[in-house]
């Protein structure tokens, strides 16, 4: 078996060394133009001439959960694509989510601000079942941020393509219910797939639906976001803030006025990481399941876009 190895922004060696020691009967190299054609292929954003070259792949393996850069090339008709399954992320999801919504709620910046400032002050605490949480987007990721909130008593409620049942979360599904749902929360999480469904669905028609003092939480891409809305929404007290780690252009450009913006924290898409070692061994077990004919979690369906 002959495995080509092709992502961009990813240090190749360690994923080399760790794929060829979980399988050692496999021929694995890093991608050169001209390279003879491979069976599968693991990658992270590759140039076109990748897959025009690599015509026979039976199996792409993306090493991250999104898959939209990945799916506006044209990619071989016979191969299945996969896409991370977790893999470690959920996890780091739930930490991040919890943390922007914890803080904002327990107003930490104000009482480090206070502290740094000598004062040994106090605030009425807020009250938690104000700050309803909604989650757009049900899936890996999504269902394990909605129980992490749910922990820590935030009401919370989730928004989907297909309609899910998870205990204690109003789920809400599809485009009709999207303005009931964003109507019932005060922060919103944006854990969806960018597709041409969901780009630049955090505009100002569906921002303003939030509570009066919304916050918002982009963990997703960044173009599901119209940011000069955002800065016109925030402008106008609309919403309280934003904690944004993706960007429509990343890096975030010198100069772009999110970085000094007091109301919004923004972080380098570092939410939730690609965990080598484990990726690997997801992978791995992944091309072991294709190849005795089972179909795989993480499998993409490119007319749906995720
Ligand atoms: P997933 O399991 O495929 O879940 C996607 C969810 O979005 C599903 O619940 C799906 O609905 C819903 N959805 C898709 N299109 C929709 C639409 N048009 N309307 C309403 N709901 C829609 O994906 P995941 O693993 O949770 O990852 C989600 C996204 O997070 C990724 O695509 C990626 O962009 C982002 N991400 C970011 C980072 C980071 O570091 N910032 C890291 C990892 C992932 P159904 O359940 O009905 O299909
Ligand atoms: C990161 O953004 C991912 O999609 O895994």
């Amino acid at each position: 078996m002959k495995i080509t190895f092709c992502c961009t922004d990813t240090k190749a060696e360690p994923w080399l060394v760790g794929l060829r020691a979980a399988l050692p009967q496999a021929e694995v190299s890093l991608w050169q133009p001209g390279d003879a054609p491979a069976d599968h292929a693991v990658v992270w954003a590759p140039p076109q001439q990748f897959f025009d070259e690599q015509t026979q792949l039976k199996g792409v393996f993306n090493i991250g959960a999104g898959v939209d850069a990945l799916l506006k090339l044209r990619l071989p008709p016979q191969a299945t694509v996969v896409r991370l399954d977790d893999a470690g992320m959920s996890v780091q999801m739930a930490e991040y989510v919890c943390h922007a919504v914890i803080r904002h709620a327990r107003e930490f910046d104000a009482y480090e601000a206070d502290t740094r400032a000598g004062k040994w002050s106090f605030r009425k605490p807020l009250d938690r079942t104000d700050f309803s949480v909604g989650v757009m987007g049900l899936g890996v990721l999504g269902q394990r941020v909605a129980r992490a909130l749910q922990h820590f008593e935030f009401p919370v409620r989730g928004w989907s393509r297909s309609q899910k049942n998870l205990d204690g979360v109003p789920c809400y599904a599809g485009a009709e219910q999207l303005p009931e749902f964003l109507a019932s929360c005060r922060v919103l999480v944006c854990l969806l797939p960018l597709t041409p469904e969901t780009r630049d669905i955090l505009r100002r028609d569906t921002l303003a639906l939030l509570q009066p003092g919304g916050y918002l939480i982009n963990v997703a891409r960044g173009a599901h976001l119209v940011e000069e809305d955002l800065l016109a929404l925030l402008h106008e007290g609309h919403l309280a803030g934003a904690t944004l780690d993706v960007f429509r252009t990343e890096p975030l450009p010198a100069g772009h006025p999110f970085w000094q913006h007091p109301q919004i924290t923004i972080t380098p898409h570092n939410s939730a990481r690609t965990m080598r070692e484990v990726s690997i061994a997801q992978i791995v077990g992944k091309m072991a399941a294709l190849a005795q004919g089972h179909r795989v979690a993480g499998t993409v369906d490119a007319a749906r876009g995720y």
